[in-house]
């Protein structure tokens, strides 16, 4: 039995405490994003190569390549679908796109598509038709179509088109066609590119995010959003970097990138797109900015720096500039949005412990001192520690970002790592990390409850030491179930599915009990199995109780509280399972919280389940 008092003495827990961090494994592309046609523009791919061909295919005797246009749409897009139609062909001719691993057929959704054509070499006498937009099974059943009326010209033209299904299909084996009459467009060789069909998306937004995905966030009330990456900032080399002015305007003005986890991104998910969504879900960025490390190891040099701190000002202007009078603000309105987006937090790099040298002797002090001069009301977290043992930086950074992957017993045995920092004015952004492995080391393809449970010990700390920890972000976020370049992840998905991990459900139950002010308890031994954390929703009356139990069997825990309950009883979750529980594509559901009711007194007696995180709810 563990006795619990707790006083109403504490400390605020910030409000940023509990959020997200993005972006690999096609968690955009594929992923957030909702465009559902892979390669719709031939981005960043070598033509007449069969990898440019990527999703596509040809629908009866038409030849399908993808060619460097004479005369792009875009100097950034310079690649194009070309079309070719036998002489004498009558058939139906087409292409089709096999989307993002698959396309979700889904009853009501009115899907809106568009894209770009023309006739390299038009005919002398006009040609007139119509394609045929719809989505069909690999066997060729057609759920929805419309006509898209065009006519030969030398130039390009935008063609728009809305359909609705009327049916759902369980499959997501769904192919997009174009097509049309092959007596039509007989002897003709036509350019396609920048093809594009979404489904309804998150708020509505043109451009935007997938609805289901964004609900599924949502439902954890995330504080943050931390962005571009991860990785996904740095490129594999400083050319590949994630570069925000390559990210924002008209999407044909896009060049998109070869991404950091094996798959070209887009950019259609750009710096604009990222913001609004943040501002539609109600939560506040923490915006990276490119440091002049990457992938490869190789830092930019000392002397090349200037580049990039112009880059990053340039960036946070975007976001935060007045749009009368900065050029990069400009975008930004021109794009819909006036006004300035909130934003507070800076990132400087990415896991820059990979370079530390290059950091501390110009690459931090570089960024920090121009950006901090230009605008000193941000905060700038540094990146260089893999834990609370820090670097030495100059200027002295005032915020950290530190990643851990580890095992069960990492997390458990680590549960007091925060209380034995000094406070002494650094606060501290656990920005990634994970339980990835079991104890005896092997690799997960899910969490698993034993890792979830033993996150949830560790995160007593953050609500704990939030004193010191303004930000907590478990990563990564996303992994599309049919191409997965890291496992595990907190949320894994198909593009008709969504899969909530055991490690979704302890994140979920932190930020939404994680009120306003945490109240100091009685301290535990960090090895200890039961873990707890006491804090409360100041306006609302209500005390949450965390109690977590990461040894297999029952623990009792007594608390003594310094007030009377004003109901006799309370109403708590608990999220619990047995050993090695996973929620996976054939099994979703196998750990999901439940809620139960408990006698409320001034002293509350909790049997914990083995396995479990539990949050009871008292109301003063
Ligand atoms: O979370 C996955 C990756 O791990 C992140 O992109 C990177 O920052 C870290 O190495």
């Amino acid at each position: 039995t563990f006795d619990v008092t707790f006083s109403t003495a504490g400390h605020n827990v910030p409000s940023t405490l509990y959020g997200l961090m993005i972006l690999i494994t096609y968690s955009g592309d594929g992923g957030l994003y909702a465009e559902l046609i892979q390669n719709r523009a031939f981005q960043q791919v070598t033509p007449g190569t069969s990898a440019a061909l990527t999703a596509w295919a040809a629908l009866g005797s038409a030849k399908i390549s993808v060619v460097a246009s004479s005369s792009p749409v875009s100097s950034a897009l310079p690649n194009a679908l070309s079309f070719a139609v036998p002489s004498g062909t009558t058939s139906t001719v087409g292409f089709t796109n096999s989307g993002y691993f698959g396309i979700p057929v889904t009853a009501g959704w009115t899907y809106t598509g568009s894209f770009y054509y023309r006739t390299p070499t038009p005919p002398s006498t006009k040609v007139s038709g119509s394609f045929t937009a719809d989505l069909r099974s690999t066997s060729g059943t057609v759920f929805t179509s419309t006509t898209v009326p065009f006519t030969t010209s030398s130039t390009w033209q935008q063609a728009t088109f809305t359909f609705t299904a009327s049916s759902t299909q369980s499959a997501v084996t769904n192919l997009f066609a174009l097509s049309v009459g092959g007596s039509t467009v007989a002897g003709l060789t036509m350019e396609f590119t920048l093809i594009s069909l979404f489904p309804p998306t998150f708020n509505g937004r043109k451009n935007g995010f997938r609805m289901d995905l964004s609900e599924t966030l949502l439902d954890m009330k995330p504080a943050f959003f931390r962005f571009p990456g991860g990785n996904n900032l740095e490129g594999e080399t400083a050319a590949d970097r994630w570069a925000w002015e390559n990210t924002v305007g008209d999407l044909v003005d896009r060049p998109g990138r070869v991404g950091d986890w094996g798959y070209i991104n887009t950019d259609g998910l750009g710096l604009y797109e990222y913001l609004q969504w943040i501002e539609d879900m109600d939560m506040q960025p923490i915006m990276a900015v490119y440091a002049g490390y990457s992938l490869n190891g190789a830092s930019v040099a000392s002397n090349d720096m200037q580049t990039y701190i112009t880059e990053a000002i340039n960036q946070i202007n975007f976001v935060i500039g007045d749009a009368s009078t900065n050029a990069q603000a400009a975008i930004r309105s021109s794009m819909g949005h006036p006004d300035p987006f909130t934003l507070n937090y800076i990132e400087i790099g990415n896991e820059d412990f990979f370079s530390p040298t290059t950091y501390a002797d110009y690459r931090w002090a570089d960024l920090y001192n121009a950006l901090h001069a230009e605008f000193p009301q941000l905060h700038y977290i540094a990146t260089s520690a893999t834990s609370g043992n820090v670097p030495s930086l100059s200027p002295a950074p005032t915020y950290w970002d530190l990643h851990i992957y580890s095992n069960p017993n990492f997390f458990i045995n680590g549960a007091y790592n925060f209380d034995i920092l000094s406070r002494n004015g650094l606060q501290f952004f656990q920005g990634e990390y994970a339980t990835t492995t079991e104890n005896s080391g092997a690799a997960l393809t899910y969490p698993f409850i034993d890792g979830s449970i033993a996150e949830a010990a560790y995160m007593a700390g953050f609500d704990r030491n939030s004193d010191i920890v303004f930000a907590a972000s478990y990563a990564p976020l996303l992994n599309h179930v049919s191409s997965t370049q890291w496992t595990p992840d907190l949320i894994t998905f198909s593009p008709n599915t969504v899969i909530r991990s055991t490690s979704y459900y302890v994140q979920q139950l932190y930020s939404l009990y994680k009120g306003d002010f945490y109240l100091t308890s009685t301290t535990n031994t960090a090895s200890s199995p039961v873990q707890w954390s006491v804090t409360r929703d100041t306006s609302a009356g209500q005390y949450f109780l965390k109690v977590i139990n990461t040894a297999t069997s029952a623990n009792t825990v007594v608390f003594t509280l310094p007030f009377t309950p004003s109901h006799t009883t309370g109403t708590g979750t608990i999220l619990t399972a047995a050993s090695g529980t996973q929620n996976t594509p054939t099994n979703p559901n196998a750990a999901v919280p439940s809620s139960f009711s408990f006698t409320a007194g001034k002293t509350i007696t909790y049997n914990a389940p083995g396995l479990s995180l539990s949050v009871l709810v008292v109301t003063a």
